[in-house]
C-alpha cells in the first residue's frame, strides 16, 4: 500500500484505504462511503480513477457474464456500466420480472466477483437502441400522460418504478458494501421542461437520498443535485471539458459514453478506428477526465424482441469486445495497454489539476506556435504530448523532436520514456480468431406453414382496421389483419395503399395466396404510406376475397418524447385499387385482427409445443414459402473448443430470408439477410470507414452457450418472407487461433 499525496477526509464508519487506484475488491463486503469533489469520485474520501464500459445485462445471458466480467476486469476496467430496462421488467404493468436475462441482481453480483464498481444507470427512459427507449407500451394507455415532461401521471409511474428499482438493488449499494457508486436518473434529456428536470433533482436529493451514492445525468439538462457528463465522441476536442469546467467548476469531469456506434438493416459495417478511440481516451485523462465509459465496452446481442426500429440483433460491435464475445482487435489490447497505464498513474493524475500547455510544432523552416498541439504534464511522472491537428507534423517538447500523426496523444514518463502512442499498435495482431466453419449442417428439416391451417385463435373485430400496439401490447411483433373485399378488377396491376408505420412490414395475401410485401427499416418513428402494385390478374373480379395482411414490427423507435405515442402495423386506412376497405354497415366486411402467430401460440419451438403440430419432412416443399416455420435437431459434443464463450457458436443464416429463430425455446432474435448499401457521404458520429458493401448486414448470430446443450438441441425458424436456400444453413464457431498473441491473454 502507498499513501496518497492528497489530502483527504475520511468519512463513513471504516478506515480510510489510501491503495490506487481502489478497485470494488479494496472494499467489497463491507460499508464505504461514496462522494466527489471537483476532480473524481472519491471511495473512502479518496480520489478514484473510474476506468468503465457498457455492458448491458439482458444483451447477453447470465451464463455469459462471468466470462464477459472477467475479460474487462483483465483488459482493464474497474467500473460496469448498465442502464436498467423499464419494458424488460415490467412488461405487464404491476408485475415485475427479473428472471433469467433480466435477473439485475445476479448481474450486480458477477460485477461484484470480479472486483468491478457499478455505474446503475436507471432512467427509466435509456434510448440505447432498445425498443422504445426501454419504456413499456403498456405506458400508451394510461390516461393524460405525457412522457419525460412535468406530466403527473408520467412523474408517478416513472418515480414508482425507479424506487422499485432502488429497493431491489439496495443490497448491491456501495453502504451495504455492494459494488454500486453511481446512479443515473433520466438520460440524454434534451427537451426544454426545466421543471420536469428540478423534479428530478428534487426526486435524487429526497427520495433517492438514502442511496448515499452520487446521481448523474447525461448529455443534456441537468438537475443541480446531480453530475452532469459528456455524450461524445471526443469531450475535450468538442468543448465540452471547458465548458463543465466552467459551469460546474466544483463537479468532476465523468465521460458516460464514449460512442462505438451500432449496426442497421441495410446498412453497411461502419468502424471507427482504433486511433481514433485511442486518441480521445488518452485526451480525456489529460484534460482532467476521472471517469470514463466505453458506449458499449460490450455490446452484446438483441436477442428476442429487444431492438429498436431498425437496430441490427448484433449491437455495438465495432467495440472491445465483439458482440458475439471475442476481443475486438487491435481496439481491445490498445486500450488496454493504455488502461493500465492511467490506472498505475492514477494517484499521480488526481493529486492534480489537469494544466494545458501548448508546444510548438515544426512549419517546415521554424518552430511555430499553434493552438493545436499542447502538453498536459503531471508531475513528477506522467505527460501527455498531444497533436490534434488534421495531418501529420512535428513537435517540441522537452528539446525533443517529436512525430505526431493526425490526431494523436503520446503518454512519457519523466525521462522521456515513451509508454503508450495512440497511433501506434503494430504489434497488435488483429487475426486473433478464425471461423470454423459448419460445426453444425445441413440441417436435416421438417417444415410446417402457417398458413395451411385455419386459426381458432380468438380475433378483435373492428369497421377499421386497429393499431397493431393496442392490440398486442408489444407481446408479439406479428398481428394478422384480415378483411373480406370484393374486387372491382382484377387487374395485374392492382394499386394497394396502406398508411402504416416505420420500421413495419407488411405482408399482403389473397384467399391464402402470397401477393408482396412492403417493408421500411429505417431507425425512426412516425408514419409511412405503402405503395405497392399487386398482380391480380389470376383472380375474379366482383368475386368476394379474404385478404390478409401479416404485419410484423421490426420494433419501437428509441428517442421518446413529450406527447409521442408510438403505433404499429396499420395507421389509418387501406384503399385497394382505389376502394376505400372501411365498412361499419356490414359486419362481414369488418377488419378482424389476430393477436401474434399460431406457432407462437402453440409455442411449437418448444419441446413441448413441437409435437403441437404436423411437420413434413418433405421439407423442401418449404423453399421460398413466406410464413414457414422450418424445425431440426443437432448435437454439438463434438466441438473441438468446449468454452462457447471465448469459443462462441454462431448460426450462419445465409440461405435463409428474414425472420426469428430459437435454439431450444429460446429467441435468437431477428434475422435479416438484407444487404448493406454503402454511400458516398460519411456516415455519423465518430466512424471512419465502410466496411462489408453489398454483403447481408448481418450473416452470423450469435447462441448464448446456456441455450445449447452437448445433444439433442431443437433450432426453428420462422422466417416470414421464404427462404431461398435452408439447406444451406448451419452452426458456425470462432475460435481463437493462439492464446499467446496479444497482451490480455498474457
Ligand atoms: C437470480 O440469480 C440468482 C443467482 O443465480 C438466483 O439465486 C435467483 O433465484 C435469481 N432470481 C430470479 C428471480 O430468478
Ligand atoms: C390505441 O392507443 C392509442 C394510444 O397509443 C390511443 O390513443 C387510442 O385511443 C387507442 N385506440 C384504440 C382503438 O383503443
Ligand atoms: C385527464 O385530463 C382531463 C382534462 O384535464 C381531466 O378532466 C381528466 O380527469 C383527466 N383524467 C385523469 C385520469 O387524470
Ligand atoms: C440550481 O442552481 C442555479 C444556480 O445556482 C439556481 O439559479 C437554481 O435556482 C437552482 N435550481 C434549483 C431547482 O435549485
Ligand atoms: C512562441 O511562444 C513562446 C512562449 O510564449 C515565445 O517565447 C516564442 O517567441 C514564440 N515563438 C514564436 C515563433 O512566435
Ligand atoms: C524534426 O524532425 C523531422 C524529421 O526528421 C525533420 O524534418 C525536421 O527538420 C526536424 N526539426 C528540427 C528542428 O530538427
Ligand atoms: C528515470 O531515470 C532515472 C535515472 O536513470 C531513474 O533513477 C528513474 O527511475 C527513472 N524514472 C523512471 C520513471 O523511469
Ligand atoms: C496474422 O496475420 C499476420 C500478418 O498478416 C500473419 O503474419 C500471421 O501469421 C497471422 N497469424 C495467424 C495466427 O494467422
Ligand atoms: C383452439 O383449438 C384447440 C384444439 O382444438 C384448443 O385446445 C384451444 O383451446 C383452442 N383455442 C382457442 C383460442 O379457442
Ligand atoms: C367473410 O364473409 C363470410 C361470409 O361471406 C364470413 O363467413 C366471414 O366470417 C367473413 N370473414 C371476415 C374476415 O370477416
Ligand atoms: C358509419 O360511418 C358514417 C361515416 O363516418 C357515419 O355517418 C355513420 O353513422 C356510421 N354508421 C354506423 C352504423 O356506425
Amino acid at each position: 500500500m502507498r499513501l496518497l499525496p492528497v489530502t483527504y477526509i475520511c468519512v463513513g464508519i471504516l478506515t480510510c484505504v489510501a491503495t490506487s487506484p481502489i478497485t470494488y475488491d479494496d472494499v467489497r463486503g463491507t460499508p464505504y462511503t461514496v462522494g466527489y469533489d471537483h476532480r473524481a469520485i472519491t471511495i473512502n474520501g479518496v480520489r478514484t480513477m473510474l476506468i468503465s464500459g457498457a455492458i448491458h445485462y439482458p444483451r447477453s445471458t447470465p451464463a455469459m457474464w462471468p466470462y464477459i466480467m472477467k475479460m474487462a476486469k483483465n483488459q482493464g476496467l474497474n467500473t460496469v456500466q448498465t442502464y436498467v430496462f423499464w419494458n424488460l421488467h415490467e412488461q405487464k404493468q404491476g408485475i415485475l420480472d427479473f428472471t433469467g436475462r433480466a435477473n439485475l441482481s445476479a448481474f450486480l453480483q458477477e460485477a461484484a466477483n470480479a472486483g468491478l464498481f457499478v455505474n446503475l444507470r436507471i432512467g427509466p427512459y435509456v434510448s440505447a437502441e432498445w425498443t422504445y427507449g426501454g419504456l413499456p407500451v403498456w405506458l400508451n394507455q394510461v390516461p393524460n400522460i405525457s412522457f419525460r415532461s412535468s406530466n403527473d401521471a408520467w412523474k408517478r409511474l416513472m418515480r414508482q418504478f425507479i424506487l422499485n428499482i432502488v429497493d431491489y438493488v439496495t443490497p448491491y449499494l456501495a453502504k451495504n458494501g455492494g459494488p454500486i457508486i453511481v446512479a443515473q436518473i433520466e438520460n440524454e434529456y434534451a427537451g426544454d421542461d426545466r421543471a420536469y428536470v428540478d423534479w428530478c433533482g428534487t426526486l435524487v436529493n429526497n427520495e433517492l437520498s438514502s442511496t448515499e451514492i452520487p446521481w448523474i445525468m447525461c448529455n443534456g439538462l441537468s438537475a443541480n443535485s446531480t453530475i452532469e457528463t459528456c455524450n461524445s465522441c471526443n469531450c475535450l476536442d468538442d468543448g465540452w471539458i471547458d465548458q463543465h469546467r466552467q459551469m460546474y467548476p466544483d463537479k468532476p469531469l465523468m465521460f458516460t459514453e464514449n460512442e462505438g456506434w451500432f449496426q442497421q438493416w441495410g446498412q453497411p459495417i461502419s468502424i471507427r478506428k482504433t486511433s481514433d478511440v485511442a486518441y480521445s481516451v488518452a485526451e480525456w485523462f489529460a484534460g482532467g477526465g476521472a471517469y470514463h465509459a466505453y458506449y458499449m465496452w460490450h455490446g452484446g446481442n438483441n436477442y428476442g424482441r429487444i431492438a429498436a426500429s431498425g437496430v441490427t440483433t448484433l449491437y455495438a460491435d465495432d467495440v472491445c469486445l465483439h458482440a458475439d464475445g471475442t476481443p475486438n482487435e487491435p481496439k481491445y489490447t490498445q486500450l488496454s495497454r493504455l488502461q493500465h497505464i492511467i490506472a498505475d498513474r492514477a494517484e499521480v493524475l488526481l493529486s492534480q489539476d489537469s494544466i494545458r500547455t501548448t508546444i510548438p510544432y515544426w512549419n517546415g523552416k521554424a518552430w511555430a506556435n499553434g493552438t493545436s498541439q499542447f502538453v498536459y504534464s503531471y508531475p513528477p511522472s506522467t505527460h501527455f504530448v498531444i497533436s490534434q491537428a488534421t495531418s501529420p507534423l512535428f513537435v517540441l517538447f522537452r528539446n525533443q523532436n517529436i512525430s505526431m500523426n493526425d490526431h494523436s496523444v503520446r503518454i512519457y514518463d519523466d525521462n522521456m520514456t515513451l509508454l503508450w502512442y495512440s497511433a501506434d499498435y503494430s504489434d497488435i495482431a488483429s487475426n486473433t480468431t478464425e471461423l470454423v466453419p459448419v460445426v453444425v449442417g445441413p440441417l436435416d428439416w421438417q417444415t410446417w406453414s402457417e398458413s395451411s391451417v385455419k386459426s381458432n385463435l380468438s380475433v378483435i373485430s373492428s369497421p377499421n382496421p386497429i393499431g397493431q400496439l393496442n392490440i398486442t401490447n408489444d407481446e408479439t411483433i406479428y398481428l394478422w389483419y384480415r378483411r373480406n373485399v370484393t374486387l372491382k378488377q382484377a387487374s395485374a396491376d392492382t394499386i394497394l395503399r396502406v398508411q402504416t408505420r416505420i420500421a413495419n412490414a407488411l405482408l399482403f395475401f389473397l384467399n391464402g395466396q402470397y401477393l408482396g410485401e412492403f417493408d421500411d427499416h429505417n431507425h425512426q418513428a412516425g408514419s409511412a404510406e405503402a405503395f405497392i402494385v399487386l398482380d391480380l390478374s389470376h383472380f375474379n373480379s366482383n368475386q368476394q376475397y379474404l385478404f390478409e395482411i401479416l404485419s410484423i414490427s421490426f420494433g419501437l423507435f428509441s428517442g421518446v418524447y413529450a406527447n409521442t405515442f408510438e403505433q404499429k402495423g396499420i395507421d389509418g386506412n387501406v384503399w385497394l385499387d382505389g376502394q376505400l376497405l372501411l365498412d361499419n354497415t356490414t359486419e362481414t366486411n369488418f377488419w378482424n385482427h389476430q393477436k401474434g402467430l399460431i406457432g407462437e401460440y402453440l409455442q411449437i419451438y418448444t419441446e413441448q409445443g413441437s409435437s403441437k403440430v404436423d411437420w413434413d419432412t418433405q421439407w423442401t416443399k418449404g423453399i421460398n414459402q413466406p410464413i414457414t416455420w422450418f424445425q431440426a435437431r443437432f448435437d454439438l459434443d463434438h466441438l473441438i473448443r468446449e468454452d462457447k464463450n471465448a469459443n462462441p457458436i454462431l448460426l450462419d443464416a445465409l440461405g435463409l430470408n428474414r425472420g426469428h429463430a430459437f435454439i431450444n425455446g429460446n429467441d435468437l432474435g431477428l434475422y435479416w439477410l438484407i444487404q448493406g448499401i454503402c454511400e458516398n457521404n460519411q456516415p455519423c458520429c465518430c466512424q471512419h470507414a465502410q466496411t462489408n458493401c453489398l454483403k447481408p448486414t448481418q450473416r452470423y448470430y450469435h447462441i448464448p452457450p446456456d441455450w445449447l446443450r452437448p445433444k439433442n438441441n431443437l433450432i426453428t425458424i420462422f422466417d416470414d418472407l421464404g427462404a431461398p436456400s435452408p439447406g444451406s444453413v448451419g452452426l458456425v464457431q470462432r475460435v481463437v487461433k493462439s492464446s499467446k498473441i496479444n497482451d490480455f491473454f498474457l
